[in-house]
């Protein structure tokens, strides 16, 4: 079994997380809600497989993750060394499965990284002047990362998006932005949007997520610098 086999028709996923012996990340899915965030997306799975890979970790570092849907993506790099992560996405997806993941992670994640500081928060992009409380009380500490796994496909949330990316970086900001190209316009219009703002915006070259594993050969990441 690859990390990418499909698991979308599963109600409880478990994924594994780098070191021998490590306790899975054990996710639930809502496979009968209209949400896209309920289930595991490939993008957060590659973009997840891509974290532990990165030289380093993730120590010290501060992150968000947009539409973080079950939440694969952020509690990873709460595993990685970040020392905050805050999860984010619609109200109903936190209800349903966000906020639950967490706290049936939490115990796991703080034995690994101690210290960590794990928050979930409905952040909705359409509504973005409303930002959640931890937010709102540091507006002048950026966060070094922002997450978003297969949150570009819809062409009228991009520039929604793209201003929230924009309030929420700093000078040394970098997002990693995964998505599946189903639709090159909506794909290609997403990274014309990040150079329009003067954005380094890069894709993680394809024989790098070969090493990855990954078997959907749609599926890219890109690392933006937000300066
Ligand atoms: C395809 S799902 C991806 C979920 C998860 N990141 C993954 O890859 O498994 C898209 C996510 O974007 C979120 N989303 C869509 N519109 C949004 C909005 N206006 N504000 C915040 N999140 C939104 C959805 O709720 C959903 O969680």
């Amino acid at each position: 079994m690859t990390i990418l086999d499909d698991t979308k028709h599963l109600s409880y996923v478990e994924f594994p997380l780098p070191g021998a012996g490590a306790t899975p990340l054990g996710l639930r899915q809502c496979n009968d809600t209209l949400d896209h965030g309920t289930t595991v997306w490939d993008s957060a799975k590659a973009l997840a497989q891509h974290l532990h890979a990165l030289p380093g970790g993730l120590r010290g570092m501060r992150c968000i993750e947009l539409g973080a849907g079950c939440g694969l993506v952020g509690l990873t790099a709460g595993a990685c060394g970040a020392s905050q992560v805050h999860l984010t996405d619609l109200p109903s997806v936190v209800k349903s499965v966000l906020e639950p993941n967490l706290k049936r992670n939490l115990t796991n994640l703080k034995e690994r990284n101690h210290g960590v500081d794990l928050s979930v928060d409905a952040l909705d992009w359409l509504n973005a002047p409303c930002l959640p409380v931890p937010l709102e009380e540091e507006p002048d500490r950026p966060f070094d990362l922002i997450f978003a796994a297969d949150c570009v496909y819809e062409r009228s949330l991009l520039e929604p998006l793209v201003d929230l990316m924009t309030r929420l970086a700093g000078p040394r900001t970098v997002a990693y932005v995964a998505f599946e190209r189903r639709d090159s316009m909506v794909c290609d219009r997403f990274v014309d949007l990040c150079r329009s703002k003067s954005w380094d915006a890069r894709p993680i070259p394809k024989r790098q997520l070969k090493n990855l594993r990954l078997e959907n050969d749609e599926v890219e990441i890109w690392k933006i610098r937000c300066s």
